[in-house]
């Protein structure tokens, strides 16, 4: 879990930075990727009804669309709930992106009511997110919304 110091550091980083769009994104992941425990971090944007992966740092993936309904990505914008999976090995509706992933977090990405995409982070430990995350998670998203570009 991340600290509320390295939490509050980044925002402000993100938030002070003069980057919109995709650019923002791209920045707002590199920063998240140095976070201990967060192994792999990337940004969905949703399009009709299927997540396309727009920006990450770690490992390529295979999911680069994910239908709604499906995996932890999925089942984020299908209940309209941000995911905090303690241990993945325990779900069932779960898409692998990497063998060494223990723990995930989704969180949405809003703008008002409609969902533009989400976060999402895999840690290589069972519980690697809390509330401080996904607080820390939700801040950044309302940032990236505020400043979203039409691909
Ligand atoms: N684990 C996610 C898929 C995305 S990859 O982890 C990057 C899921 O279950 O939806």
């Amino acid at each position: 879990m991340v600290s509320l110091d390295t939490a509050n550091r980044i925002v402000s980083q993100i938030l002070n930075s003069s980057l919109t769009g995709v650019s923002l994104r791209d920045f707002a992941m590199s920063q998240l990727a140095q976070v201990p425990n967060y192994n792999w971090v990337g940004t969905y944007l949703l399009g009709g009804n299927e997540l396309i992966l727009d920006t990450y740092v770690g490992e390529p993936t295979d999911h680069t669309k994910i239908a709604v309904g499906v995996g932890v990505c999925g089942t984020a914008v299908a209940v309209n709930a941000n995911q905090v999976v303690s241990d993945v090995g325990e779900l069932t509706n779960y898409l692998s992106c990497s063998a060494k992933t223990r723990s995930e977090i989704v969180v949405l990405i809003r703008l008002g009511e409609q969902i533009l995409g989400q976060i999402d982070v895999d840690g290589h430990v069972v519980s690697a997110f809390d509330h401080t995350d996904e607080t820390m998670l939700e801040r950044i998203a309302s940032v990236l919304a505020d400043r979203w570009e039409e691909a």
